[in-house]
């Protein structure tokens, strides 16, 4: 099975279902410079799981101009979710605010900028669902912040678990020994219950026991 022909596929079935794309969230932005955010693929399994699972408290690591934010926001303003979300750069997080405001998601959303090591660390209250999509290589590092801060049969969403098998360009080669020890502790780790899913650029999804 050639993983290119599966992609193709899929993003062929995906062409007709109506949703927020990433092309139309981002397109008319003034910031023109951000971290990639998740594919359509990705965001599409974010809003099926919130459909599901119905989390109230969500913590999203790692913002950008929000196109994963506003994704699960969609979801989560039509049973009373929330998602806190984190950002360090400021000009992305301005950029996202005003993208949740022009999409009229404000009220669903707060923006935490600062540094997601010392905000989580901060952190008490427990989240339902936690997204991961931070700097890569804090992965393993904020691992047991994430696990503490998850209720019991809370999820934890990691994306780009699939970087180790990924032809990835240079500038981003330096993301990928984090991504393979994170997903090995996590697959090991005894307080999770983990399956990696071939869905965007990979999504490891794990319970907390
Ligand atoms: C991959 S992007 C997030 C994409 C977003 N989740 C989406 O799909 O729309 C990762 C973001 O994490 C931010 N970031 C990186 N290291 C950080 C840190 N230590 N604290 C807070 N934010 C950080 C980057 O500035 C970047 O905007």
């Amino acid at each position: 099975m050639e993983f290119e022909k599966v992609s193709e596929y899929i993003h062929e079935l995906y062409k007709n279902k109506p949703f927020l794309s990433q092309h139309n969230y981002t397109s008319g932005m003034e910031l023109q410079d951000y971290t990639p955010t998740v594919d359509d693929e990705a965001a599409a399994y974010l809003r099926l799981i919130l459909k599901i699972t119905q989390p109230k408290r969500i913590l999203e690591i790692g913002t950008s101009v929000g196109f994963s934010t506003a994704s699960m926001a969609s979801v989560a303003k039509t049973y009373g979710g929330h998602i806190t979300t984190i950002e360090f750069d400021e000009k992305v997080a301005d950029q996202a605010e005003k993208n949740f405001l022009k999409a009229g998601l404000t009220a669903y959303i707060t923006v935490k900028r600062g540094d997601a090591r010392e905000i989580l660390h901060d952190l008490t209250e427990p989240y339902d669902l936690i997204f991961q999509d931070v700097d890569k290589r804090l992965y393993p590092v904020l691992l047991n912040d994430c696990i503490r801060l998850l209720n019991k049969g809370g999820i934890l969403l990691s994306d780009d678990a699939l970087f180790p098998v990924f032809d990835m360009e240079e500038e981003w080669g330096h993301l990928v020994e984090p991504i393979r020890q994170y997903n090995e502790i996590v697959m090991k780790h005894p307080q999770l219950d983990s399956v990696l899913l071939p869905i965007g650029d990979g999504i490891m999804m794990s319970a907390k026991l």
